[in-house]
């Protein structure tokens, strides 16, 4: 791919992690290549669309470039520094600068703790000194929750309004990079537009940078600005959203609209989970060896 400019935020070069495949008895049978030598950059400011099959690897990856899974080889760059090589101590700064959002927000919050307290407990810790309160009484603010509101506990929220309380949390250290995995598969359908729109507005206003894993193509058309198609550990596929879909190039990237985009879109996520067990999809390996641009800055691995 091509040489790293200072658009881009993020660099992801040769990136390989692997697991320890177990057998019933626990015993190591052999190894998964969960991520298998991923070459990626992500531009400042832009949504970048991660789209696959389940366990294909996006999650693997998102983890990975935030070196919460630590990657078995190849590097990632952050803003010009590799963070593979930086030893944990280190690393702090990073920590603030790269956020996530996971799907499930019930899972992402303290139960006991009201939503005041979960946007506070990262800010202590990753930015101390700092008046903690107020900052996440202003981030609270910014996705909509304030007022008496804050000091109530997740159980007290709508899935929705915990998913706020989840970006808040994410948006009130700072960042400039946020992995989205699935940020909308937990909500009414009814509530994904509005959640959808807040990322975007938040996006506008604080210059991020966005990872954005999804089944939903019909959302990720709407928003991303470039598009990765992940199969089996490797990207297959990579452009500008509106070509990759109007002009797929990969074999895997076609079968992967036609699963999606010709049915109703709670079928088509259900399809893309189910798809690695068809038995026509199954034999489909990643083809090629190397991601080759065939237009500009259409990438297909050929
Ligand atoms: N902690 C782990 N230990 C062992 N294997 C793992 C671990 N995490 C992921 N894997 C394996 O790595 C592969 C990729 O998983 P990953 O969760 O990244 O896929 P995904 O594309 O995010 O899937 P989904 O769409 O279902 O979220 C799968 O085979 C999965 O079983
Ligand atoms: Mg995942």
């Amino acid at each position: 791919m091509s040489e790293q400019t200072i658009d881009d935020l993020v660099r992801v070069d040769a990136l390989v992690k692997t697991f320890p495949l177990r057998n019933a008895w626990g015993r190591t049978t052999g190894t998964v290549r969960a991520v298998d030598g991923v070459d990626l950059t992500i531009r400042r400011g832009e949504t970048l669309a991660l789209v696959g099959e389940s366990g294909s690897g996006k999650s693997t990856l998102g983890r990975s470039i935030l070196q919460m899974d630590e990657p078995t080889s190849g590097t990632v760059t952050y803003d010009g520094v590799d963070l593979t090589s930086l030893p944990r101590s280190r690393r702090a700064p990073y920590h603030r600068s790269m956020q996530v959002i996971f799907q499930d927000p019930f899972s992402s919050l303290n139960p006991h703790r009201t939503a005041l307290q979960n946007v506070m407990e990262p800010l202590t810790v990753l930015a101390p000194g700092g008046d903690s309160r107020a900052q996440a009484i202003e981030a609270l603010a910014a996705v909509g929750i304030d007022g008496d509101a804050v000091h109530r506990r997740p159980r007290a929220f709508s899935g929705g309004q915990r998913q706020r309380i989840v970006i808040a949390r994410a948006i009130a250290v700072r960042p400039g990079f946020v992995v989205c995995d699935e940020p909308l598969s937990a909500l009414d359908m009814s509530i994904q537009a509005q959640v959808t729109d807040l990322l975007l507005r938040l996006q506008r206003e604080l210059e991020l940078t966005y990872l954005f894993i999804s089944h939903d193509l019909s959302v990720v058309r709407e928003i991303a600005t470039r598009t990765a198609v992940m199969n089996r550990g490797r990207i297959v596929e990579l452009g500008p959203t509106a070509e990759v879909f109007a002009s797929p190039q990969h074999a895997y990237t076609r079968h992967l609209l036609d699963a999606a985009l010709s049915i109703d879109p709670v079928q088509a996520r259900r399809r893309l989970e189910r798809i690695s067990t068809r038995p026509d999809l199954v034999g489909l390996e990643p083809e090629g060896t190397v991601l080759t641009e065939v237009s500009p800055g259409h990438f297909v691995l050929r």
